[in-house]
């Protein structure tokens, strides 16, 4: 006899290629030992207004390859007061479901422990965002869909910034995190890559500019985190154009084409194993945790770790960026 007749699963926050990988692994990991699925239709806000369906193993068939998610997100400001909060409960239990998945990033996470200690109520998270910035697990759904998406596009904006000897500032998203810039700077051989993380890059990009050494590229790619500190990237091409206005700069903002798109193989493969993982957590009376990949290892970790701790980036790959473009 299964714990649980029934559990529930939705994504929220901004969605992330991957997360329907995730809920097919839920859905048919579920019903593999007789757990029957709900699907909330809009995240938290469906939670709070009972928008439920039931999922059955047809309605998960054929979105593996799919970007977006079929339960869609949304954002609910209802779901963070304790009314709110409470009319999700009570439509959890008038619909008989007895665990809850979530599929997100930080601020899903933030809701999902406070609910699970509000009301005692199991639940467990995945985590789905292109960020990548969850402590505790090496890579979040999404992140590796993001960056080849990254990749292609600096690709081509190399073309023309070397047909026209220009110096191209091209902004990525990461929200407050510089994952995406520093991990596709190195794929992209990008000649400066800019972060929150780190504090020094315009000093040391500024003397590269002096040395005239960028003068012999025939192009100059700089990858901007939105969350840098000098503003993101139309900002600080202004700061460096003040500078040196002897170079032509053009600035491309890539913004949420890096959300969309059919996942990586390697998404679909995290997902799939995250999400069979996060029914077995419950099965094992797991609650108010993440299910994470250490070392290709599946690992739990608190909901209340992955929201508090902060997750570094490595700024060896920045060093790595500079002897690359030596
Ligand atoms: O968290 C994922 C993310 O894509 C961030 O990288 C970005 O800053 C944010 O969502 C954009 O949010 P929205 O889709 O609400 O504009």
């Amino acid at each position: 006899m299964a714990k649980f007749k029934r559990i529930a699963v939705l994504t929220s926050g901004g969605d992330a290629p991957g997360m329907n990988a995730a809920i097919r692994a839920v859905v048919r990991s579920s019903l593999s030992v007789g757990i029957k699925v709900t699907g909330i239709v809009r995240g938290y806000d469906g939670l709070v207004n009972g928008k439920f369906k039931d999922m059955t193993s047809r309605k998960v068939s054929n979105i593996i390859h799919k970007g977006g998610t079929i339960l869609k997100s949304a954002r609910s400001d209802a779901f963070r007061t304790k009314d709110g909060r409470y009319l999700a409960y009570r439509n959890l239990v008038e619909e008989g479901i007895e665990a809850l998945i979530v599929i997100g990033g930080d601020g899903t996470f933030t809701g999902a422990r406070v609910f699970s200690e509000e009301y005692d109520f199991p639940v467990v998270g995945i985590p789905g965002t292109i960020d990548n910035d969850l402590y505790g697990t090496d890579m979040t759904i999404g992140f590796d869909t993001a960056l080849n998406t990254v990749v292609e596009a600096v690709d081509k904006i190399r073309d023309t910034a070397s047909a026209h000897e220009r110096l191209f500032f091209v902004e990525v998203m990461g929200r407050d995190a510089g994952f995406i810039a520093l991990r596709s700077g190195i794929a992209t051989g990008a000649e400066a890559v800019f972060i929150p993380e780190v504090h020094t890059e315009l000093e040391n990009f500024e003397k590269y500019l002096t040395t005239g050494e960028s003068k012999l590229k025939s192009s100059n790619i700089v990858i901007v985190a939105e969350g840098d500190e000098s503003g993101g990237a139309f900002k600080l091409a202004d700061k460096v154009k003040e500078k040196f206005p002897q170079y032509e700069m053009r600035v491309t903002i890539l913004g949420h084409i890096q959300r969309g798109g059919s996942p990586s193989a390697y998404d679909r493969y995290i997902a799939s194993r995250l999400g069979v993982a996060a029914v077995d957590a419950l099965l094992d009376d797991q609650r108010s945790i993440m299910v994470g990949l250490k070392h290709k290892e599946i690992v739990h970790i608190p909901l209340s770790q992955t929201i508090k701790h902060h997750k570094e980036a490595d700024k060896n790959l920045m060093d790595l960026i500079k002897t690359l473009n030596f």
